[in-house]
């Protein structure tokens, strides 16, 4: 008989750190033969330099456990790339560490830095693994909302968010999913009050090089007086299209990275020794160009697929980076965004995910987030699909 005594539960976070609207549709596509584009999968090709690096690197015998701050050619690429590309200066011998994708870096970060309890302030539309992160951590989300479709950022909404159990704000630039690029003014207008309240600032910048019609992309920890207290996150999962491959990494001042590669060395051991060197060489040997083209053609795509969204009266709102658009979807049928998610993968067989994933309760109904990080063909088969909509 069933006791309400009984020890075998879940724990009490469990029942609120949901899985992501994203797989049910991915699946339901699947199913229906359908594109997706509710998942954030590159799965494009991967740079050459950096496959056959990784091949050889298992061929060479680097298949065993690194050190725990990862290999040093690759914490010596990050910090070239990072003083060349971010205007970062940072030691690979003591500020830099190689993580399980930048997801392992925020984990182990927030292990690290954060007790339960704690408040930490991001941007809303938020990336549900920034959210889930800091749930499962008994960590308290405070979600400051951006304007909605310009997604400007509202400064006193964000001072009045803050309170004496603030300890961080994270910052995802360019955001997933609205694409917003913060610009130098509205960090400046962060960092001034990270440092008033003496807050950490956790960033998210894995889309980086993702940045469209000439928009700058700013690392936090460049401004005066953040080097100290910003933990730089990003990786290559998106750069190089490795999302599988788990290689992220993490600069942070020395204070911080010895704790962190602690925590991180529990949670994960290392990133894939063979992988940490094919991105090592990519990092290493893949010109400028490389990266322009990069945002180049992501531009394109996000043209292409926001015509289409135009052309039916989805209208978007342009992003200026990262590979995801937001359109209001308010002339779909059903009463929620999950339902017009649903409506329409049976109508045009796209997938999409529901707004409301991205926003806290009440916000998102009309939205839904389509990603462009597609092969042509099957952009170019959405797109079609997308116009067909009646
Ligand atoms: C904002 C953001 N951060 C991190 C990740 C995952 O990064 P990684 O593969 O390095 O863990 C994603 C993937 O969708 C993302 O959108």
């Amino acid at each position: 008989m069933a006791t309400a005594t009984t020890k075998l539960h879940l724990s009490q976070i469990a029942p609120h750190v949901v899985q992501s609207e994203i797989r049910s549709m991915s699946v339901e596509c699947d199913r229906l033969g359908g594109v997706n584009l509710a998942q954030g999968i590159c799965d494009t090709e991967v740079p050459s330099p950096v496959v056959a690096r990784a091949i050889e690197a298992i061929h060479d015998g680097y298949n065993i456990y690194t050190r725990l701050d990862g290999v040093a050619p690759l914490r010596q690429a990050i910090a070239r790339k990072l003083a060349r590309d971010n205007g970062m200066q940072v030691d690979p011998e003591a500020e830099v560490l190689v993580t399980s994708g930048a997801t392992g870096g925020l984990y182990a970060a927030a292990l690290a830095l954060l007790d339960p309890g704690d408040e930490v302030i991001l941007f809303e539309p938020f990336y549900g693994y920034h959210l889930n992160t800091l749930l499962s951590l008994r960590i308290k989300p405070v979600a400051v909302p951006l304007a909605m479709h310009t997604w400007e950022l509202d400064l006193d909404r964000l001072r009045a968010s803050i309170t004496p159990k603030t300890r961080a704000i994270l910052v995802n630039t360019p955001s997933n999913p609205c694409g917003k690029v913060f610009s130098r003014k509205e960090l400046e207008a962060i960092a001034e009050l990270a440092i008033e309240h003496d807050l950490f600032v956790f960033t998210d910048e894995i889309y980086e090089y993702f940045v469209f019609d000439g928009t700058e992309h700013i690392s936090p920890a460049t401004l005066p007086g953040m080097r100290e207290r910003t933990i730089t996150i990003s990786g290559l999962s998106k750069t190089f299209s490795i999302t599988g491959w788990r290689i992220g990494y993490l600069a942070a001042d020395k204070r911080w990275t010895g704790a962190i590669g602690y925590f991180h060395d529990l949670t994960y051991v290392c990133a894939p020794s063979p992988f940490q060197y094919g991105a090592a060489a990519g990092l290493m040997e893949l010109p400028r160009t490389f990266y322009e083209s990069l945002s180049s053609e992501y531009q394109l795509k996000r043209d292409q697929l926001c015509a289409a969204l135009t052309d039916v009266g989805l209208t978007p709102a342009v992003p200026a980076g990262a590979y995801y658009v937001l359109a209001d979807v308010s002339r779909l049928p059903g009463e929620t965004a999950r339902e017009k998610a649903r409506n329409l993968l049976r109508e045009t067989k796209v997938a999409a995910v529901a707004g409301t994933a991205f926003f806290t309760e009440g916000r998102g109904e009309n939205l839904l987030r389509f990603c462009f990080a597609k092969r042509e063909h099957d952009l170019e088969r959405a797109c079609e699909l997308i116009r067909s909509l009646k």
